[in-house]
């Protein structure tokens, strides 16, 4: 095998959906025009895409109001845009304990100007323990917000509770579907989801530099602009507009990475999402059973989080017990082409809840187009490596 081998889904997609650099190119050598500002037919053109791309978001979220998807330039910067123009000194949020620092750090900032927040635990297998969440919730608590699965090792939380709880307690729900937009069913409406930001260039296989986030009109109501400036719309004023999307969405936007997110939402049908959720968790699958083949005692390798298939995505991460892992990671690649994420994976206080907190893990992440020679020769050279 001589290609390289990319294990490293989770960080960003690839290769990307067919038609996405097609459709960008297309659109950064033909049509090239603005949105919201020339009243002529090919600026019409363009925005004609940006609404589908809203529509089919709205469509694969289940969500009915086209206006409230807001296209941000990746899911940190939606993640910034929802807790800061929501919280206000004095709330009190609840998050998991596996989240990504595209929430905790946010959170923590946002905890120096007096607004709090508490992690409902989880087990270490990342399974979050549900029964505490409840009595967590405080008289100022405005928002129970998680990511849907866990970057670090796939363990999925459980969204349908979670929204249940917001939804009888009148709080809002935001989720963070980093690792599952365009590959596990989100339906906003069933979940009681109020927020959802998501990225493009994951799951969705479009570029990066795409994302944004999806509002109820209740949250929008409360919700602040982090940013602000000109929209192509009521010129007339220095305010910024009340309507949506542009109270969000000031500036030109990355309308070639638009134009490729549109091309991948086109690929992605019900069918479609579930040929490649069945594709990715059947590898994960066969990746787990290999690693336990390989070494059943976990003597030298511990696999982290979730032995089975059920709640959790195409993410295995594993530590390496004799050998420095970092060491492991970088001969996987140098002498193998194998891609692979080694690290804290920029979720400290989920390693925490791993118990593998400060070393990390190595981390491997299937998308469709990864094989099962993949995994094999990758199990090959583990075990060259590790001299098992
Ligand atoms: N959050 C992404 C990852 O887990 C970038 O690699």
């Amino acid at each position: 095998m001589t290609d390289r081998i990319y294990f490293d889904q989770a960080s960003t997609s690839f290769p990307k959906a067919p038609g996405v650099a097609k459709a960008m190119y297309a659109y950064l050598t033909s049509l090239g025009t603005n949105v919201n500002r020339g009243c002529y037919e090919d600026a019409y053109a363009a925005e004609e895409t940006v609404f589908n791309t809203r529509k089919l978001l709205a469509q694969l979220f289940h969500f009915p109001l086209t206006k409230n998807v807001i296209l941000t330039g990746n899911i940190t910067q939606s993640l910034n845009m929802l807790l800061k123009g929501l919280l206000r000194p004095g709330d009190h949020v609840l998050v998991s304990s596996m989240e990504h620092n595209a929430v905790m750090r946010p959170l923590v900032q946002l905890s120096r100007d007096g607004i709090s927040f508490d992690r409902i635990p989880c087990r270490r297998d990342g399974t979050m323990i549900l029964e505490q969440a409840e009595a967590m919730i405080r008289p100022s608590t405005k928002a129970i917000i998680t990511l849907h699965a866990s970057n670090v090792c796939g363990t999925h939380m459980p969204l349908a509770e979670l929204g249940d709880i917001c939804h009888r307690h009148h709080l809002f729900f935001l989720a963070d579907t980093a690792q599952t937009a365009g590959i596990f069913p989100l339906d906003m409406e069933q979940l009681h989801i109020d927020g959802l930001a998501f990225t493009g260039h994951k799951g969705l296989r479009g570029p990066q530099g795409t994302g944004g986030f999806l509002i109820s009109g209740q949250l929008a109501d409360q919700m602040e602009p982090l940013i602000s400036g000109g929209t192509g719309s009521v010129s007339h004023t220095e305010e910024v507009p009340s309507f949506l999307p542009d109270r969000f969405e000031p500036g030109t936007p990355n309308l070639p990475g638009i134009f490729g997110l549109h091309a991948a939402l086109k690929e992605l049908t019900p069918l479609s999402m579930e040929q490649i959720r069945t594709k990715e968790l059947s590898l994960t699958g066969y990746f787990l059973e290999k690693l336990m083949e390989l070494d059943p005692s976990e003597k030298h390798i511990r696999i982290i989080g979730r032995k089975d298939l059920s709640m959790r995505s195409a993410v295995v991460s594993i530590q390496t017990l004799d050998e420095d892992m970092a060491s492991v990671a970088w001969h996987l690649d140098h002498d193998y082409h194998i891609m692979t994420r080694v690290g804290l994976h920029c979720a400290p206080n989920a390693h925490k809840t791993l118990g593998t907190y400060p070393a990390g893990t190595i981390r491997f992440s299937f998308g469709p187009q990864n094989t099962n020679n993949e995994i094999d020769f990758c199990i090959r050279a583990l075990k060259e490596i590790l001299d098992l």
